[in-house]
């Protein structure tokens, strides 16, 4: 193989573009009630709004500036859907994409993306070969060179790799102290022309609480590893540390590219700043429609447990999802708006339902069933949050809209690729209310 061979581009086309429609988007869609008859989209969906996407690239891509944009597309995308976001994400100006494992990367070549694309996290198990195979950069730690570097012989193809350091973290990334070594031993790969070290990155550990001194510590520790990498002859193309949080608040740690996930989706990595307050538009909305609506009387015990009782005169309306679609059986308490107006979940949230207490509404509950139910949205209307949720959780937004289970068939809202063709729309009356 030649030395100097780098390009990513030249990689063979490993099928033809997936067809991405609302319903049948394969990575992302758990399709289960489609051969029911029924719609799924509108019995419950999570609404992915991929111009929220495009503005939140652009309002983190002029934050980094002149640094680049990875956008971090693991996890499908934080449950969004990695390859309409990524298509989104790179339309709005991000150059990379970053993922988890090599099996997301490559579920993006097979999509048809062929933007530069980083996995960070293997095991002794993951599919080096396929990944230089496909153009995809290679993190690289330490113990992986080795299997990289037999990947690249194998495929007579030079690898790309980032070599990744652990500057206070604790998760993966070289020590401080094998650092020396793993670039003394990377070069004389490269000079082989077996590997190309493309970057050096590493990955902040409270860059979302602004007033600790742990992130100008991490900073130094990355200065001084880069000194030493250039002392020993690399040339990075990308110098990379930030993520979100460092992206809007440090920019002394966006050196060349920063990668950004939670900021992308329109989440605000900072408690106690919303989303708006930073200029991000929340990317996913998660609704339903209210699937029983009945009058009971005081006193009725409800769901798993009885742990709530209603105190009078109620109408309890069904809401058909819970933990098995994703939400935190844990988050009694999470906000549903139904018809305009939000109320508490009341007792235990189940595998596939739960239930909010209307109050003593009387007629109106006539109207209700087949009503809209949101669980969060955009919240730029005073809708609930996947913040709200995180709070009932006593977890964070970044791991709410991640579990949204393949049960909830994702659709897509502003897509130019999509297609369009009308969907059903629901025959309820949903203007009715309380
Ligand atoms: C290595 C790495 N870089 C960047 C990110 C993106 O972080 P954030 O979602 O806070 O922007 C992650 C996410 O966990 C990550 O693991």
């Amino acid at each position: 193989m030649a030395a100097g061979d780098w390009s990513r581009h030249d990689y063979p086309a490993l099928t033809a573009r997936t067809r991405i429609t609302n319903v049948t988007y394969p990575v992302t869609t758990g399709d289960f009630s489609a051969a029911s008859g029924a719609d799924p989209l509108y019995e419950r969906s999570a609404v992915i709004d991929l111009d929220a996407i495009r503005h939140n690239v652009r309002r983190l891509a002029d934050a980094a500036s002149p640094a680049k944009v990875m956008a971090v597309v693991k996890a499908d995308a934080y449950g969004h859907g990695a390859v309409p976001v990524a298509r989104a994400a790179l339309e709005a100006g991000a150059s990379w994409l970053g993922v988890a494992h090599i099996s997301e990367a490559l579920a993006l070549r097979t999509a048809g993306i062929d933007a530069p694309l980083l996995a960070w996290l293997h095991t002794t198990e993951s599919n080096f070969g396929a990944a230089v195979a496909a153009g995809v950069d290679i993190g690289c730690s330490g113990w992986e060179l080795d299997r990289i570097v037999a990947a690249a012989r194998e495929q007579e193809r030079p690898a790309r790799i980032h070599l990744k350091v652990d500057t206070g973290l604790g998760r993966n990334g070289a020590t401080i102290e094998s650092w020396d070594q793993l670039v003394g031993e990377a070069m004389e790969y490269q000079d082989q022309g077996i590997l190309r070290v493309v970057g050096i990155f590493s990955h902040l550990s409270v860059a979302d609480e602004p007033q600790r001194p742990e992130t100008d510590q991490q900073l130094a520790a990355f200065r001084e590893v880069l000194a030493v990498a250039e002392d020993a002859g690399v040339d990075p193309e990308v110098r990379h540390l930030a993520n979100t949080p460092a992206t809007l608040s440090r920019p002394d740690t966006h050196f060349d590219l920063v990668r950004v996930g939670l900021g992308i989706y329109g989440l605000s990595p900072f408690e106690g700043q919303t989303s708006a307050e930073l200029g991000l538009r929340p990317a996913m909305t998660l609704r339903t429609l209210v699937s029983q609506c009945k009058d009971v009387p005081a006193g009725q015990g409800v769901s798993y447990g009885l742990r709530y009782h209603t105190r009078g005169p109620s109408t309890l309306a069904l809401i058909p999802m819970g933990y098995a679609d994703g939400v935190p059986r844990v988050a009694t308490g999470g906000p549903v708006r139904v018809a305009g107006k939000t109320y508490p979940i009341v007792g235990r949230i189940a595998m596939d339902q739960m239930v909010v207490d209307l109050g003593n509404i009387g007629p109106a509950a006539a109207g209700l069933l087949g009503a809209e139910a949101e669980l969060f949205g955009s919240g730029s209307d005073g809708g609930p949050t996947a913040d709200d949720w995180a709070r009932a959780a006593g977890t964070n937004n970044y791991e709410i809209v991640t579990r949204i289970s393949p049960r909830v068939p994702r659709r897509f809202i502003n897509e130019p690729f999509v297609n369009k063709s009308p969907v059903k729309k629901p025959t309820v009356n949903k203007r009715a209310t309380p």
